[in-house]
């Protein structure tokens, strides 16, 4: 049996529950739960899935690209993303993440024209 992870999302304001198993991308079990959120590539590749993790670590082993600088800034991509422990997200933060990127002179998709 995996074991499974509180995952909590700040949106708008409130506050949304959902449980994550630690072999489950972040990203579909919110869509699972009723939540609507944005993704473009679900690879782990464009950012447009881009969170900001308030608390916790994410296991992004399977994203395209992925740098320890975004985990250091407190990015994580929930597309293909796995919780390690419990967490706290706030969605929205492609536009930051890609900023980010660009100043670290990291790559920055610019696919979706955020
Ligand atoms: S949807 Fe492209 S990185 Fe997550």
């Amino acid at each position: 049996m995996p074991q499974t992870f509180r995952v909590i999302f700040e949106m708008d304001g409130e506050e949304v529950g959902v449980d994550v198993p630690e072999d489950r991308y972040i990203l579909a079990a919110a869509r699972d739960a009723g939540l609507d959120l944005p993704s473009m590539c679900e690879m782990g590749w464009c950012t447009t899935c881009a969170v900001w993790i308030i608390c916790g670590r994410i296991d992004q082993s399977d994203s395209w690209r992925y740098y320890e600088a975004d985990r250091e800034a407190g990015f994580g991509l929930i597309c293909t993303g796995k919780p390690l422990t419990d967490l706290r997200l706030r969605p929205g933060a492609t536009r930051a993440m890609r900023e980010f990127r660009r100043s670290k002179g990291l790559p920055a998709p610019r696919a979706t024209g955020l």
